[in-house]
């Protein structure tokens, strides 16, 4: 199956099959594509080696951290990329060494830092106090701790400048930079050893990236000359879009999936003359989450009352709410309509929270939806399942999806049980 032209990965679902996996599981329910998903991963890794065989793909647990999902993708040679101590964590309770993690992020606790540097972490260095943080530690440790800075290019072309060091004229080191390279390579306890960049993210204007591929090989070719540093890793982030329109684009369906081969060539192909020019070779590392995740997920959810029901609108309420959907915010998320019989008319669907704003989408032409009906979101693979919180209702579960009526739990949907274990009921006097 080519990825692209499969944009929606749960169109086999009809009503019969929507009611079995609902019946069997749960309803509302996230449903996780499994072979589409393995696939766009075994692309993106085939491609990436295509253009430069020393590349790695990281997952970016943020965007979701379903541990059995990150397990399967993670057998596939995936390393994580992590940006806490809890999802380090997560990897070391996964078997991922941590010379298969990279950490990222602008905190890191002193312990958390003293494990990934004994434990052969890649660490990319947020700030100046981090980069002293460390500098303790190795001296402590009596080692020299290999470190990489994330930078962030101010051009016309950035989208996040909150992380890293700023960089803002890189046909030349700046002078910030310099000082930092310099306190870095003062240092007898701290290597210089890679650089870092993440520019955004759901992007799809495909110059960033190759601007960002320039400005990362014009960095490194400036430590390469004027400190004779040879570095052993780049990263490049995660950054490129999936399926979903924002809301502010005006669009209802899905966009295209971005091709992968453009993506890569675009930002790899400035990186060659750089990469080719090392005495030993150097690593190049992606950290995919959206492109990677997103398109490949569903929810899962039934219509359980009507709010008006006339020929020119409906207003149905749906067993998912707004913390489910936790991205709907911005995201218009494509609909799966299993049941396709009637009139399209115009359709508002509800949350069923008892909260004003829980609406899932901008009002939209469905087909004619009763109570016992199902519809299902998809491209909620990025940052839905991650942001959604117990609000009212707790959160659903969620099922590894094999095609069919074949599907596994991955996370069992929260209970009052599981919510109880945290709470305590002050001691009475
Ligand atoms: C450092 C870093 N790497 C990778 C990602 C994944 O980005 P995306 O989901 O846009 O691919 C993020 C997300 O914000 C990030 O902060």
């Amino acid at each position: 199956m080519h990825i692209n032209e499969a944009i929606n990965p749960f169109q086999t679902i009809d009503s019969r099959l929507a009611q079995t996996l609902a019946q069997r599981f749960a309803s509302p329910v996230y449903l996780i594509a499994k072979q589409a998903i393995v696939a766009r991963l075994a692309e993106f890794q085939a491609l990436a080696k295509h253009y430069y065989p020393h590349t790695t793909v990281a997952l970016s647990y943020k965007t979701n951290p379903i541990h059995g999902l990150l397990a399967l993708l993670h057998q596939q040679g995936a390393y994580a990329e992590v940006v806490s101590g809890e999802e380090y964590r997560i990897a070391t309770r996964l078997g991922v060494p941590g010379t298969h993690i990279i950490f990222n992020g602008p905190m890191k606790t002193e312990q958390e830092l003293t494990e990934a540097l004994l434990q052969g972490a890649y660490l990319h260095c947020d700030h100046l106090d981090e980069i002293d943080r460390i500098e303790v530690i190795a001296q402590r440790l009596k080692r020299q701790a290999k470190i990489g800075l994330r930078l962030c290019f101010i051009d016309e072309q950035t989208n996040w400048s909150r992380f890293g060091f700023a960089v803002s004229q890189y046909s030349a080191l700046p002078e910030h930079a310099i000082h930092v390279v310099k306190r870095i390579q003062a240092s007898p306890h701290l290597n210089l050893a890679g650089l870092h960049a993440h520019i955004g993210t759901n992007i799809r204007d495909l110059a960033q990236f190759a601007a960002l591929g320039r400005n990362l090989a014009a960095f490194a070719t400036e430590l390469l000359l004027q400190f004779n540093l040879q570095l052993e890793w780049l990263d490049v982030g995660g950054g490129l879009a999936g399926i979903s329109p924002r809301i502010d684009e005006q669009q209802i369906g899905p966009h295209p999936l971005p091709s992968l081969d453009q993506y890569l060539a675009a930002l790899i192909t400035p990186l060659l003359p750089y990469l080719t020019s090392l005495s030993k070779p150097a690593q190049l590392f992606f950290e995919p989450g959206r492109t990677l995740f997103e398109p490949f997920a569903g929810l899962l959810t039934q219509i359980i009352g009507r709010r008006r029901d006339q020929p020119e609108l409906a207003e149905l309420i749906c067993d998912a709410g707004f913390n489910t959907l936790a991205t709907s915010h911005v995201y218009n998320h494509p609909l799966h309509v299993p049941s396709t019989t009637g009139d399209k008319r115009k359709t508002i669907l509800y949350g069923p929270t008892c909260n004003q704003a829980d609406r899932l989408h901008v009002p939209i032409e469905l087909p004619m939806l009763i109570p016992g009906d199902f519809v299902l979101f998809y491209g909620v693979g990025a940052y839905c399942m991650s942001f959604s919180y117990s609000f009212i209702r707790y959160r659903p579960g969620v099922i590894l999806w094999h095609g069919d009526d074949q599907a596994d739990w991955l996370r069992y949907p929260e209970s009052l049980e599981h919510a109880s274990q945290l709470e305590r009921l002050p001691i009475s006097a």
